[in-house]
């Protein structure tokens, strides 16, 4: 009898390039639950071979909601009158920041609403200078704070930022024209990451997967973006309507069940194809199911990034339905993976070996 699995083994992992578009699409719209079994454990199989058998912490800090932008899907965006805003006063994002050294995370994650003022660049400067000197430089330093000038990109680097996440949302630009406002575009998303780059930062991007008028063939397409932009640090979740927005009617067909097994396939057949990248387990796997992470962490992913906000304004930072207010139960998150011959990262960093590779590549060349 031929072994279908061990055939798709090789054609996966073979040689660079690979998978090609072709192979992911195919994993994509893998029906079977052998099927499924099999790429989640190859993708598992791959990060522990690449990446060791760690998951690296971020504490992220939602620390305010107050937002610019007017993307159809989000649950903050700035014509949601029913959202409440807040912004967390700077003591308490260093107490929060400080609580996530103590807790040994090894890395902080800063996220809001998009702000361009200069009120709020300089408000974030004088933060992130703040939490550089928390254990002198123990903490990593990701920020998520949308699309902004190279000017304050770079503001945002010199105070102490490494690694920015702003995601792509979806590699297709008619898609991201009908999911953004008018005054959005791909092609100045996709120049934010340039610049990024070219400052010094670790790149993240990633997409909601499963919305409207996707399909498996833009999903193939977005992890192939994320080959060729060599992004080093993906988030991707499942989409979620949120009721007050323009998106949110979508929630008569919404399918939970499809829409966690598309999400944690597309995370195994990102990790195969970018071997060395670090993958998030997003928090709205949880809004599916409440241990979906640990699923997302055993097809590949190999981040988490356990929500420390403030109990009292977390509510309001909500961005999807049914988005979990509570804390992660890391115990239990370390147990399954111990179950499973996997560890946590306590007190790492757990930069992305994919970043660590390009800079000494560019390097080598300009000292050729
Ligand atoms: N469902 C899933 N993810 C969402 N985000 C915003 N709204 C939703 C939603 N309805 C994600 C976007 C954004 C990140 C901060 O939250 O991908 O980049």
């Amino acid at each position: 009898m031929i072994d279908n699995t061990e055939k798709h083994d090789t054609k996966a992992t073979a040689s660079p390039g690979k998978p090609d578009r072709g192979d992911i699409a195919e994993m994509l719209a893998t029906a079977t639950t052998s099927g499924t079994e099999s790429l989640f454990s190859q993708a598992l199989g791959v990060r522990v071979e690449k990446l060791g058998t760690k998951a690296y912490l971020r504490g992220i800090v939602e620390f305010s909601n107050v937002c610019a932008e007017n993307c159809l899907y989000c649950g903050i965006r700035k014509d949601n009158r029913n959202a409440k805003r807040f912004t967390l006063p700077k003591e308490e994002i260093l107490k929060e920041a400080r609580g996530i050294h103590g807790k040994r995370y090894g890395s902080i994650v800063l996220q809001a609403g998009e702000r361009r003022d200069k009120e709020f660049v300089l408000f974030v400067e004088d933060i992130l200078k703040e939490i550089k000197k928390i254990g002198d430089g123990a903490l990593g330093i990701t920020i998520s704070l949308g699309e902004q000038t190279e000017d304050t990109y770079k503001r945002w680097f010199d105070a102490g930022a490494h690694r920015y996440l702003l995601r792509i949302e979806t590699s297709n630009p008619a898609l991201f024209a009908e999911i953004h406002p008018p005054t959005a575009s791909f092609e100045k998303r996709r120049g934010c990451l340039d610049i990024l780059r070219k400052l010094g930062y670790q790149v993240g991007t990633g997409v909601m997967i499963g919305f409207p008028g996707q399909s498996i063939g833009d999903i193939a397409d977005d992890i192939e973006f994320f080959r060729s932009q060599d992004i080093d640090m993906i988030g991707m979740g499942p989409f979620i309507p949120h009721k007050d927005t323009p998106m949110g009617a979508e929630r008569a067909d919404f399918d939970p069940r499809f829409q966690l097994e598309l999400a944690l396939k597309t995370i195994a057949a990102t990790r195969l194809a970018l071997p060395d990248a670090n993958i998030a387990a997003a928090t709205s796997l949880r809004a599916l199911r409440d241990d979906a992470r640990i699923d997302a962490l055993l097809a590949g992913a190999n981040v988490l990034m356990p929500n420390v906000t403030d109990g009292a304004v977390r509510p309001s930072y909500d961005l999807y339905d049914g988005k979990p207010m509570d804390d992660t139960d890391l115990d239990a998150v370390e147990r399954e993976l111990r179950a499973n011959g996997l560890e946590i990262g306590w007190d790492e960093w757990g930069d992305s070996p994919r970043f660590h590779k390009r800079k000494t590549a560019m390097e080598a060349t300009r000292h050729a």
